[in-house]
């Protein structure tokens, strides 16, 4: 036990009522550690706003999902009808419903933007691999806190969009029909399947998230920040042991973060007001018509953030396996012919070869859909071994990265675009190469991550005051 400080009695009421506070709880220490003595990079650009806006993000969906869940009516002949009540009766509810339906939206927005500034600094390297573990696992429990979410207006999308998406687990061999009617909990979505999402959706998943979330602060502050130069400000300290190139992050970042979240809460605020459906995309038309199981929309897509995952779904067709088993094909010759191994580890690589065309070919295609959408997000977890570059921010890297980076961006957002328009021959075709040049963005960056001319790391970091 920490030993009990005395404090004079003449200080300050604030002071003696802090002191009584820390002789119990660490709360001064707490704040040192996290906040006024924790040492961040002097170089941050505006790249580094997006975890705390991830973090207020946060706070409006748990605050705003309180005040829905007092009016909110999770049954299945009651669920709509409860949800236009909040918008026209309960005073504020429309506010507070649109705040909570666009927060959605900008969780993604800010998230994807907090992951593209940790792809292009490297920040997932040596030593934060945890933290971005973690922050994979935050993606994909977000996905499914998104997805379990938008069933409980049960609307017509709630209601398809989960019909769809719960039928893909059915395409998983042996497994698949049971578990597929484990979560639904009927045969159809239904009464039972609105109640366990509603469960799941307003404290199982959000409990996770909360967990993970903070395992991912914890990690970041054992191991402190990257920063643009992907310089290791840990390796210069002064006599104290004070990084030279670290500004404590109270009161330099906390009033840079206040900055950012004012500029955010702008933008929120004009959508919230102004445009919360986003024309479509953040609440779809199709969504304000009531669940009806007797009549299928003509067209049904899931929200803009799952749409890049669910163009590589539908791209995966019968034809599309025969470039997939190529692909299989190729890479078991180059791993045989090219990579070092022994005679038992090629035998090795050209029976898993086998099994695995064999086992293409012999499930449908619709299975190899799903293991694509869901490989696309679980690939994330292994890019800190996937990355073999002798530097880590995009800075230093050889310049043609910055356009490869570029691409990926743009395939990105192109695979979103089509995920939302009906399907056609030439939006299956685009996808296809889409996914493919997705899936190689990482297979291939063990060879790719290598090539090129690198330019020399600074020791310290770059820094120009403005
Ligand atoms: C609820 C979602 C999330 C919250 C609240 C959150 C919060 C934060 C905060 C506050 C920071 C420190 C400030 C900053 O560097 O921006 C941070 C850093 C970081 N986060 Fe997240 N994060 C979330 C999701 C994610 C996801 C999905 C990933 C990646 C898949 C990720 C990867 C990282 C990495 C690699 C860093 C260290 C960045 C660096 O030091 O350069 N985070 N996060």
């Amino acid at each position: 036990m920490a030993e009990f400080k005395e404090i004079s009695p003449d200080a300050p009421l604030g002071q003696k009522a802090l002191n009584w506070v820390d002789n119990r709880f660490p709360l001064s220490k707490l704040f040192n550690e996290h906040m006024a003595e924790y040492y961040a990079p002097k170089n941050f650009n505006w790249w580094y706003i997006f975890g705390s806006l991830a973090l207020l993000v946060l706070v409006i969906q748990i605050v705003t999902g309180i005040f829905l869940v007092m009016h909110y009516k999770p049954d299945a002949t009651t669920a709509f009808a409860s949800v236009e009540y909040i918008m026209r009766d309960v005073p504020w509810g429309w506010l507070i419903r649109y705040m909570h339906s666009t927060g959605a939206s900008a969780f993604f927005v800010v998230v994807y933007l907090h992951m593209y500034r940790g792809l292009i600094y490297g920040s997932y390297r040596k030593p934060r691999e945890l933290v971005w573990v973690f922050g994979c696992a935050i993606f994909l429990v977000l996905m499914a806190e998104a997805f379990m979410g938008y069933l409980l207006p049960w609307g017509q999308m709630s209601y398809w969009g989960a019909q769809v998406i719960v039928n893909l687990f059915s395409a998983i061999p042996f497994v698949g029909p049971d578990l597929a009617l484990l979560i639904r909990g009927d045969f159809v979505v239904g009464d039972a399947t609105l109640n366990r999402f509603f469960s799941f959706h307003v404290i199982a998943v959000p409990l996770v998230l909360l967990g993970l979330v903070v395992a991912h602060i914890i990690a970041l502050h054992e191991v402190g920040s990257n920063n643009p130069d992907g310089v290791e400000i840990k390796a210069t300290k002064d006599d104290k042991g004070i990084p030279l190139d670290g500004i404590p992050f109270h009161p330099y970042y906390s009033v840079h973060d206040i900055f950012g979240v004012s500029l955010f809460l702008m933008v929120f605020s004009a959508i919230v007001f102004f445009a919360p459906e986003f024309g479509g995309y953040f609440l779809e038309y199709n969504n304000f018509i009531p669940a009806d199981p007797l009549v299928t929309p003509l067209h049904i897509a899931p929200v803009w953030y799952f749409t890049p995952f669910y163009s590589m779904l539908r791209a995966i067709t019968s034809e599309m396996m025969y470039a997939l088993i190529a692909c299989v094909l190729l890479g078991a010759l180059l791993g045989v012919i090219k990579a070092r191994l022994n005679m038992v580890m090629k035998g090795a690589v050209v029976g898993g070869a086998v099994v695995l065309v064999a086992l293409m070919m012999a499930i449908d295609a619709k299975f190899w859909g799903v293991v694509a959408m869901g490989g696309a997000v679980v690939i994330l977890f292994f890019l800190p071994w996937l990355d073999n570059s002798p530097v880590k921010s995009i800075r230093y890297r050889p310049s043609w990265n910055k356009w490869l980076y570029l691409v990926f961006v743009i395939n990105f957002l192109i695979l979103g675009y089509l995920g939302v328009q009906p399907p056609s021959p030439v939006g299956e075709r685009v996808s296809q190469v889409g996914t493919l040049f997705y899936f190689g963005f990482f297979l291939l960056m063990p060879w790719w991550s290598r090539l090129g001319e690198f330019k020399p790391v600074p020791s310290r970091v770059t820094f120009h005051p403005h």
